[in-house]
């Protein structure tokens, strides 16, 4: 049986919706996999004034999916829950939360050892945990570790400040940034697939990969998020963080050992290595795009300027595509292409691997056909697994070469007994394992080079490319690799084009 983490949990923003829809019902997993069991406790703040009972029958409702008949248990998980109503700025509530902390710490021994989570808007970060520390609630008694949601800042000059601010109470070691892509099966699958591989490692370099293409597509739109989203964008919201972390596990040299230190060193070398545009290079290569209002399948689709919360003339972006380009031995020369975005096709994460041809001569006279590059796919979501695209020889008569592709895709009952993202991130904090969160060098670096795309758009355009709901962005984005001879491995519209539906 796993040994049990004795832990105090402190959420703050316990009222919100990602602590419904992803931290209770994880903490409910880790419990019923016995994780934790009797020695855990949770305080959950934020400034409405609900009750401890209150408060378990949210969280209760929150986990109703996962209860299976057994209520006792449920009922049992939600009494170690406790509310606190809690300004995030009034010194005074930190010294109630304090009181609470050590009452609980006493009831349910939990060994001095505490989580925070701050899981609401980051201008209340610095605040939170400074008064952590001038309250002495941070006693040293135990581990103390702080999760921390992104956005962390909005460029390289805030997220220093919050970065400086909350380093004066948590040391670096004990910060667990959460990108919660890191926590998902088939983005910790990458570094299996390429070092677990001699035949992907092999010829994972210049010399035999043309280009790399990242997509994380969405099809819904901005849902009750504008306010955020606004500040945001889809360049801070998807590229600064998800992409980049996933574009240096791509890019990575192999790290001495799999272990956090050695993989994350390589990590940031290769975000190093990463060319750092100019202002007029970020325009040639990043293309912003939003979506305009239209039907699809019998129905009508707000423009994202008509969303609730959206100003009229809105220039943010809700669709980015870009190409970078990493100058080491390794990459020299290799496009790695990106694009995300809102309302598009379908919703779907996935990377390809675009490999170069072979030599065509050999079968263009006999066969009159030629071979297509072999491609791997890497499929995150919805679906997850892999798939080489190879060439064949057509069945029959003659020599012609045809397509084939090799599929795996995890079957129901793996996906349904593997752990859901933040359930792992929750388990590897309270274990203290640091390689799926994103450290601070990482998170400076990734600022720099967005800040450059940031500022170029902000400067120099005038217009936003508008694209169609449910297509894959504006025209430009497909352009933007005609220049290097390439095109977009995965166009889930062009069906939907082919039959006049868009
Ligand atoms: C979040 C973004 O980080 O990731 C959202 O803020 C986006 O805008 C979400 O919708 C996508 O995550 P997932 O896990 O649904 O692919």
């Amino acid at each position: 049986m796993t040994e049990e983490k004795h832990c105090l949990f402190t959420i703050f923003g316990a009222t919100g919706d990602l602590a419904k829809r992803k931290l209770y019902p994880s903490l409910f997993r880790l419990y019923k996999k016995k994780e934790k069991q009797k020695h855990f406790a949770v305080i959950g703040t934020a400034r409405r004034p609900w009750t401890d009972d209150f408060y378990r029958q949210v969280v209760i409702e929150s986990i109703s999916e996962l209860v299976e008949n057994n209520e006792e248990q449920a009922i049992y998980f939600a009494s170690h829950f406790y509310y606190q109503s809690h300004d995030a700025k009034d010194t005074e509530h930190y010294i109630t939360l304090k009181k609470l902390g050590e009452k609980l710490k006493k009831t349910y021994q939990t060994n001095g050892n505490q989580i925070f989570y701050l899981a609401m808007a980051p201008h209340f970060f610095g605040s939170i945990v400074s008064h952590l520390k001038s309250q002495r609630i941070l006693t040293k008694k135990g581990f103390e570790r702080l999760i921390i949601e992104k956005p962390f800042g909005s460029n390289l000059k805030t997220a220093t400040i919050l970065n400086k601010e909350i380093t004066k109470s948590f040391p670096e070691k004990d910060i667990f940034r959460i990108d919660h892509y890191l926590g998902k099966e088939m983005i910790q699958n990458i570094s299996a697939v390429r070092f677990g591989n001699l035949v992907f490692e092999a010829l994972w370099n210049k010399e035999y990969i043309n280009n790399v293409q990242i997509t994380f597509a969405e099809s819904i739109g901005v849902e009750e998020r504008a306010e955020y989203y606004e500040t945001s964008g889809a360049l801070r919201d998807m590229v600064q963080n998800h992409i980049l972390q996933v574009l240096s596990l791509l890019a990575m040299e192999a790290p001495k050992r799999f272990e956090e230190k050695e993989i994350r060193q390589e990590k940031i070398k290769a975000l190093q290595a990463i060319r750092q545009y100019s202002e007029e290079e970020a325009l040639k290569n990043f293309i912003p795009g939003q979506y305009a209002a239209g039907d699809f399948d019998g129905e009508h689709f707000l423009g994202y300027c008509e969303e609730q919360g959206v100003a009229e003339n809105s220039t943010t972006e809700t669709f980015v595509a870009g190409k970078f380009f990493i100058d080491n031995e390794r990459w020299q020369g290799v496009p790695f292409y990106v694009r995300t975005g809102k309302r598009l096709t379908e919703k779907g994460t996935r990377i390809n691997i675009i490999f170069k041809k072979v030599l065509e001569n050999l079968f263009d006279e006999q066969s009159n056909s030629m071979a297509s590059p072999n491609v791997l796919t890497i499929y995150i979501q919805p679906t997850e697994g892999f798939s080489l695209l190879l060439n064949g020889k057509e069945v029959g008569k003659g020599f012609k070469l045809a397509p084939l592709k090799l599929q795996y895709r995890h079957d129901a009952t793996i996906l349904s007994n593997s752990a859901e993202a933040y359930e792992k991130l929750i388990l590897d904090v309270l274990n203290g394992k640091r390689a799926n969160f994103s450290h601070w060098d990482e998170v400076a670096r990734s600022w720099e080079l967005i800040d450059v795309i940031r500022n170029a758009w902000d400067n120099n355009l005038k217009e936003i490319p508008k694209y169609k709901v449910h297509t894959m962005g504006p025209y430009e984005a497909l352009e933007l690799l005609k220049e290097n001879g390439c095109h977009w491995e995965w166009k889930p519209d062009e069906w939907y084009i082919q039959r006049g539906k868009l």
